[in-house]
């Protein structure tokens, strides 16, 4: 039986490989994508639907139902487009062909989540690696949704190094921190993949020449090596590589921890989110002392093996291009 998913996502150059990822796996038939969800984040919206639905063209995949983010007014934070690109993926959106699903007559992310979680209750693993708005109003919508996931996989927060955001915040949970809370309290076994294991994951420009090889003539093997080389630039400016030539694939990582268990270490934990706070707003905080804790609500990646980890995501995306 393959694995029924539901990727809530805001591309987002990271995202775009997670989707690319999971597009190989659904091709080896190890996954079934039974809805995409945008969201708003690393850039509005209407640009994050357009996006994910060039991609899943890219990979045959337009008939997945797409779903358009829910709007969040309060965002304090600047969206990330000085990473990923007006348009979420370096300016290459112009050279792919135009989106085929239409954002004015898409049903609303929180109502599809809804739905699809209630026609398929305990079979459908919910990804998501954007802010949390979506998965927060389908919840509000409909109070006790959430528990009907197989399983909610999130890449987001920074609990022993530095924030990206700020000193202490991440991106995804920093965009919607009130949202963060909302799904962190929905039920006591989400799996968190943070900045801690994700800062390793350096995805390089000769990693995309040698998925290349594999089929030089393919637009999409073209696409990857475009998209690494523009996000190499802005990472290496940004400063969040150590100046090592490459990106982080943040949210990819959600995708190695459902297929690729073997290359994550996890840790249980009662992960709290800082809604308020003049310097640490978005905070993910676990409590690390030896007490006894009664109320655990998370599995935490603390510890990955990256080297392995961006190793199956080489191979897996060469597959993809195979004819
Ligand atoms: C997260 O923030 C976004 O910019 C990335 O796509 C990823 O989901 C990393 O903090
Ligand atoms: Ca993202």
């Amino acid at each position: 039986m393959s694995n029924k998913i539901i990727l809530d996502t805001d591309p987002g150059g990271d995202d775009i490989f997670a989707l690319l990822w999971l597009q190989s796996l659904i091709k080896q038939g190890c996954a079934e994508l039974v809805a995409v969800t945008t969201a708003q984040g690393n850039v509005d919206a209407k640009t994050t639907f357009t996006c994910a639905s060039q991609i899943l063209s890219l990979g045959k995949l337009e008939q997945v139902e797409l779903g358009r983010g829910v709007v969040f007014q309060g965002v304090e934070i600047a969206d990330a487009a000085y990473i990923h690109g007006v348009d979420g993926m370096g300016g290459l959106s112009q050279t792919l062909p135009p989106a085929k699903h239409d954002f004015s007559t898409a049903p609303a992310s929180d109502d599809l989540i809804i739905d699809k979680l209630n026609k398929h209750p305990g079979e459908i693993t919910l990804i998501a690696i954007a802010p949390l708005t979506n998965l927060a109003a389908a919840e509000i919508k409909s109070p006790g949704i959430l528990k009907k996931a197989k399983e909610i996989i999130i890449m987001g927060g920074a609990f022993q190094v530095p924030g990206n955001v700020t000193s202490h915040a991440e991106f995804n949970i920093a965009f919607n921190a009130k949202a963060a809370k909302k799904v962190f309290s929905s039920r006591n076994d989400i799996v968190v993949l943070p900045l801690d294991i994700t800062k390793q994951l350096i995805f390089t420009p000769y990693m995309a020449e040698e998925i290349k090889k594999i089929n030089p003539q393919n637009q999409l093997s073209e696409f990857i090596l475009k998209l690494s080389e523009f996000m190499t630039k802005t990472t290496l400016f940004y400063r969040e590589t150590s100046g090592i030539p490459g990106f982080l694939v943040h949210d990819a990582a959600t995708i190695a921890y459902l297929f690729y268990p073997e290359t994550l270490f996890l840790q249980r934990a009662k992960v709290e989110i800082e809604t308020q706070g003049n310097f640490s707003k978005g905070q993910t905080i676990v409590d690390g002392r030896h007490f006894a804790k009664t109320d655990v609500n998370s599995w935490v990646a603390l510890q990955a093996n990256a080297i392995n980890l961006l190793a199956v995501l080489v191979e897996d995306l060469k597959f993809l291009l195979l004819p």
